[in-house]
């Protein structure tokens, strides 16, 4: 299936969150494609990252690290500059960025559990990181077809939230989704050619599950691999006229 509607091979992809899980599954995925012509893989310490470095071993100057926290913009502004000398156009920007039990956040059970120094650091991970990246970006995404995907998550639903509990969690993924759905009018306008999707990968065998994964039903927990195949499929499928939505993984979409 093509990247993209209307794409001809050659495309410039960024992988926000690169160094393991999804989103180093979505970079050995996409440069295993002949219509990629460079992935830039984006994390704290990408350049430090093994998996990373065995990639690009194999793939030499396809793959293009660059280390960016980007709860900073000024590191995300470097980031803007960086790309932007090296190439005029991103066709796929995909964020993977999401924390639960780690840099400070807590998956909470009970409102005790609850503190500001946990919503903070879910909030700037989870929902501010990720559109101040489509913000610097922006420039880079403005002339041909161009879809920029954050993972969100099934749990940020409100309409869906039966079982209550990871309030901050939960929080971050429905205020990403406005964040995303907002953009994506914003984008509508500045180029119709444009896509800004919130998607979920399905539960996936990862660290930020791994402490959670007691509950999931046999046969539901997805590989990296076979979630990173999803999302690719869900790029394909969704274009412009999708744009704002929430979608899963198998293509259907999440009320909010
Ligand atoms: N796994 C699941 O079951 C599941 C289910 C639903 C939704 N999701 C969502 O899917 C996404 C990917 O999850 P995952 O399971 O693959 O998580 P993961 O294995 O923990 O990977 C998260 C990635 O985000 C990067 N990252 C975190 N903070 C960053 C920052 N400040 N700046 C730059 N990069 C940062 C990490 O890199 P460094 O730490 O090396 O910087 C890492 O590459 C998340 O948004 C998650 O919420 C996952």
């Amino acid at each position: 299936m093509s990247l993209l509607p209307n794409l001809n091979g050659n495309a410039n992809v960024l992988i926000g969150g690169a160094s393991r899980g999804i989103g180093l599954a979505l970079c050995k995925a996409m440069l295993a494609r002949d219509d990629v012509a460079t992935v830039w893989g984006v994390s704290r310490d990408a350049r430090g990252n093994d998996d990373l470095a065995t990639l690009a071993r194999h793939h030499g100057k396809r793959l293009v690290l660059i280390n960016c926290d980007m709860r900073d913009e000024q590191a995300l502004a470097a980031l803007a500059t960086e790309l932007g000398h090296a190439c005029d156009h991103l066709h796929l920007v995909i964020s993977t960025l999401g924390i639960l039990h780690q840099d400070g956040a807590k998956a909470e059970k009970s409102l005790a559990q609850l503190d500001l120094a946990g919503l903070q650091a879910s909030f700037a991970t989870n929902a501010f990181a990720p559109i101040l990246l489509l913000k610097h970006l922006l420039p880079l995404l403005r002339k041909e077809p161009a879809t920029f995907a954050a993972l969100s998550a099934r749990v940020g639903s409100i309409g869906d939230n039966r079982l209550g509990g990871w309030y901050s969690y939960r929080a971050s993924k429905a205020a990403l989704n406005q964040l995303l759905h907002t953009a994506s009018i914003e984008l509508r306008r500045l180029n119709p050619a444009a896509s800004v999707l919130a998607l979920h990968p399905g539960t996936t065998d990862t660290q930020l599950s791994r402490p959670f994964q007691g509950n999931v039903p046999a046969g539901k927990l997805f590989d990296p691999a076979f979630a990173a195949q999803c999302i690719i499929e869900q790029v394909g499928r969704l274009g412009p006229a999708d744009s704002g939505g929430f979608w899963a993984w198998d293509g259907r979409a999440i009320e909010w």
